[in-house]
Order: C-alpha cells, then structure tokens, then sequence
C-alpha cells in the first residue's frame, strides 16, 4: 500500500513544515486561532496585527504570539505591513510592531514556533537590519516584479507574491497571479511563495507550474470554521458573493479589494474632506467592525476575486491535506495527457 503523496518544497524545508501551504496575515483583527490550526495541519499559519491606530497594539499582538504558543507547538508566522514617512524613517507603528516580533523570538519557547515575519506594504529594507539578526526568517510580500529584486537584494529569505485578484490591499499598478508569479520566479533566486486567487488543488497545482515554492490563501482560509476569532456573518458573506462582484476601492495608503458595502459607499464620500490620520482610525474601525463584529454593511470586508468561487466553510485539519492530494492528482492528470515523442516516431 502506498502512503500520502506529497510535495518537494525548499519554502516548507527552510520553514520545517509538512506542506507547502500559507495562511497569510488578515489584519486588522485577530487571527490568532486560525492561524494556529494551519499550523496544526501542516500548514503555515500567520498571526496578524491589531491595526495600525491601536495605542495598545505592541501589548496586543504579543498576547496574540503567546497565545499561538499556546495552542500549536508547530511554525507558524506574524504579519507586519511596513512603510517609511516623507523623511525615509520608518513609521512608527511599523517598527513598534516588527520589535515587538523580535523582542519576541529572544524567548526559546517562542522562537522554535515564531519562525517567520511576512513584511507587507512598503519596502523591506527598512525594517531589515532588524530582522536580519533576530534569526527570524523574512518573507517579503510584493506585487510586481521590480519589488521582488528590490527585496531580494535587501536580502530577505522568501518572496510572497501576489496577484492582483488577491484580497485587502492589492497594487497600484494592477498585475495579476498567472502574469506575476513567472516573472517574478525567473526574477529571484529564494522561494517565492504565490498568492493571489487560489482556492483548490487545480489552483496549487497551476502555482507550482508557475515556479512557486508554495502557495498562500488568505479569503479562502477567512471562510473556515477554524476562523473562530471572527464573526461567522464574514465567512458566510464571503460564501454568498457571486463571481465577479467583489470590487477595488481607493483604501487611502492604495488600492484594496473588498466585498462592496455601505461602508465602500461612505468612505468616498469622506475621503477628500478629512485628514489621513482621521481616516486611518475610521477604516480600522470598520474593518474591525466587519471582522470581530459581524457589522456586513458598516463594516469595510476585504475579499479577494476567489469569493465568488468559494461555496463552502472548510475545516483546515482535513482541507490542506486534502488540498494537497488534489494538486498531485491534477498534476497527474494533466502528465497523463503529454505524449513524448519516441525516439522510432516519424
Ligand atoms: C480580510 C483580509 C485581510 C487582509 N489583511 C492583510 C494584512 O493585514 N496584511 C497583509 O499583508 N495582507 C492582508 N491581506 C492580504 C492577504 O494576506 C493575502 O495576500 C491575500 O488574501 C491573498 O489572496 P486571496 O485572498 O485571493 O487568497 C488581507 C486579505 C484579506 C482577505
């Protein structure tokens, strides 16, 4: 009898996880439960940060480290978005968050579970000197392909790609997964992990014969009964989204895809008429709203265009193995269908 099948991958031997398979950061809420059954699953789970305007977020997000401890004794990550000011500092929330992370891995315990930091947003190598001698490994997250050899010559150990159907904060200059993760494969030498509109086994398996290493999922995994921080009305929203009817909206720091709300609606009405600061606190607010709360018209919900393929809440346990099995298999089918020419073939 023959066992699973599974998956060569230098992303999960670099990180020491069974399967090359990443539950990326959903700020603004917490993620922590989720993330922890990825990890439990094989998977790669990412803790997310408490948003960018929480004067309590440093205190947060270590309660959150602590209590991923708690329930995985696997690898698992932590998201942070960074970015620079008008004088090339860094800003504030962003080297509060990333020392937070790094203050974190001085504890044993913590470090042989907190394995990895996903900086997202603006570019790497202003948090990377930091992160560079904490031994976290670095996974930068990048929408095009110049970004990606900028990162890699900052010296991160992972890029994470992204295409442009992706959910939350996509990029300004729109490229999408089946375009990106080529490029950016051909583009550097460390693993690239894809993202951006993957749901299924035929969706990992395209990834990987784009050059990935892995893959990472954030809408899919948000409708999962393992999502348990959130409130359940997301997930079931999700679920009810029709193919095509999520949108991009201007989310102040760039463009973010969402599911299109009240909120969406109201934010254009403001957005002109009060400061940046104002309307950081106001979007944090509704996303938390529509995270935590269940607030479906208030709320701000990212999503990504996967949603309107997404028909089920899945549980993590049995999905990414499952997941898995079904990227081999399509492979498989896909091998069965090439004829080789034979060396006697006319
Ligand atoms: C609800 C939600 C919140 C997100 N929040 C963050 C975030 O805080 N930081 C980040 O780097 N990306 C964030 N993202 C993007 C995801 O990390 C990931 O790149 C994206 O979901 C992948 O595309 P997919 O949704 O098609 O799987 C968010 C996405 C969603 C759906």
């Amino acid at each position: 009898m023959t066992g699973p099948g599974s998956i060569t991958s230098r992303f999960a031997d670099l990180l020491g996880i069974r399967y090359p398979v990443v539950q990326e950061g959903l700020g603004p809420y917490k993620t922590v439960k989720l993330a922890a059954a990825v990890s439990n699953a094989g998977g790669l789970g990412t803790v997310s940060i408490p948003g960018l305007t929480d004067p309590d977020g440093p205190a947060v997000l270590r309660a959150y480290i602590e209590e991923a401890c708690s329930l995985t004794d696997r690898p698992f990550a932590v998201n942070v978005p960074v970015g620079r000011d008008a004088t090339g500092k860094v800003l504030p929330f962003s080297a509060s968050y990333v020392g937070v992370v790094v203050d974190a891995v001085q504890d044993p315990e913590i470090a042989r579970r907190l394995r990895m930091i996903t900086t997202s947003a603006g570019a790497p190598g202003v948090v990377r000197d930091v992160i560079a001698d904490s031994g976290l490994i670095h996974a930068h997250k990048v929408g095009g392909t110049r970004q990606a050899v900028r990162a890699a010559q900052d010296g991160v150990d992972v890029i994470v790609a992204s295409g442009y159907e992706a959910g939350g904060h996509t990029h300004a200059r729109p490229v999408h997964t089946m375009v990106l993760g080529p490029s950016v494969c051909a583009a550097v030498d460390v693993p690239v992990v894809l993202a951006g509109g993957i749901h299924n086994g035929a969706g990992m398996a395209a990834a990987l014969a784009l050059g990935a290493d892995a893959v990472a999922m954030g809408t899919r995994f948000v409708a999962s009964h393992d999502n348990t921080d959130w409130h359940p009305n997301y997930a079931q929203k999700i679920i009810d989204t029709a193919e095509g009817d999520d949108v991009v909206f201007s989310a102040i720091y760039g463009p973010s895809r969402a599911l299109p709300t009240r909120a969406l609606r109201e934010l254009a009405e403001i957005e002109d008429r009060v400061d940046i600061d104002t309307l950081t606190a106001w979007k944090d607010d509704r996303l938390i709203r529509g995270q935590r709360d269940g607030e479906m018209e208030a709320g701000v919900l990212p999503a990504g265009n996967v949603s309107g393929a997404i028909t089920d809440l899945i549980h993590v346990a049995e999905f990414i193995p499952a997941l898995v099995e079904e990227t081999i298999a399509v492979l498989d089918g896909v091998r069965s269908r090439v004829r080789t020419p034979s060396p006697t073939s006319p």
